[in-house]
């Protein structure tokens, strides 16, 4: 398998696939890893592999996809960080396999997606994603979406992450064993691109903040899915570097920007 820094490099979302219908061994893959996921933060996260005709589900944004997979999970507390560290773990998983996917908040028939996951009342279904084989173009409609919301951009470091408090621009060299895992955070998927994740680096802690520029939608913040996601990136690159550490809630009680808000804390076993 590619390593991780290597499929977060390589990965891009994919809205237009080929048509083909996964193999039997591709499905059996994604249902083993779902059936393992590491769901962090305490919240159990619930995978299904979805057909699209059976379930009469679809998306005014993917062609050529009739297999999609969906994540539920009880609403409770970080149930967004603990679903989108789950879920971006199985999209690069996917990607390892050749397989293409996107998360969807927005464009997908939700009540159908809904349904088809028995979503109860007390749990939330933030996301689903068609899984297949990309196909070698893009169709127009993706190509002008990605356009759009400048899917091929990302922040700058400097801009992300902090050295010891807000407004000290962190350089990858100063950020030391962090630097390949803030990278990997800088790269990751988020809804519309808006990349929330900020990050504070305090000796061998680092804080992580969510800069928010999205209003709640019926089922919340969809940017603390993007903020799980980006942490799961994080701390997979860190474990392939052969570091270990874990997340904690210890917010330090910084002075933070306008719409910024304390998530979680990762601190290392070793000293950085
Ligand atoms: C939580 C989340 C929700 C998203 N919702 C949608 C969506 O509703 N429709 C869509 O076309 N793309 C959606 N995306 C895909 C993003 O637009 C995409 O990840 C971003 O533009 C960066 O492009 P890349 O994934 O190719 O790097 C979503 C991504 C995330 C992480």
């Amino acid at each position: 398998m590619a390593s991780i820094k290597e499929l977060i490099k390589t990965r891009k979302s994919v809205r237009t696939f080929n048509g083909e219908p996964l193999t039997q061994e591709a499905r059996d893959k994604m249902e083993a890893f779902f059936a393992g996921a590491k769901t962090p933060f305490g919240v159990p996260v619930t995978f299904r592999i979805l057909d699209a005709k059976e379930h009469g589900l679809s998306s005014v944004v993917i062609i050529g996809a009739d297999t999609y997979f969906a994540a539920k999970a009880p609403r409770e507390p970080h149930f967004e960080l603990s679903l989108g560290y789950a879920f971006e773990a199985a999209c690069l998983y996917a990607w390892s396999l050749g397989l293409g996917s996107v998360m969807l908040a927005a464009s997908l028939s939700r009540a159908a997606f809904e349904k088809a996951m028995e979503v109860g009342e007390n749990e939330v279904m933030p996301v689903g994603s068609p899984i297949g084989w990309p196909a070698e173009k893009r169709s127009l409609r993706e190509t002008v979406m990605r356009k759009g919301i400048k899917a091929d951009t990302r922040l700058p470091f400097e801009t992300l992450f902090f050295d010891g408090e807000f407004g000290v621009a962190l350089t990858p060299e100063k950020a030391g064993v962090f630097a390949d895992a803030l990278e990997g955070m800088r790269l990751a998927p988020s809804a519309a691109n808006k990349q929330p994740w900020r990050a504070v680096k305090q000796g061998d802690r680092v804080h992580f903040y969510e800069a928010r520029s999205m209003k709640d939608n019926a089922l919340g913040d969809v940017q603390k899915v993007d903020l799980g996601i980006g942490l799961s990136h994080f701390e997979l690159v860190l474990q392939e570097n052969g570091k270990a550490g874990a997340f904690t809630f210890a917010d330090p009680g910084l002075d933070v920007p306008e719409n910024t808000e304390y998530i979680v804390t990762y601190e290392l076993h070793d000293r950085a």
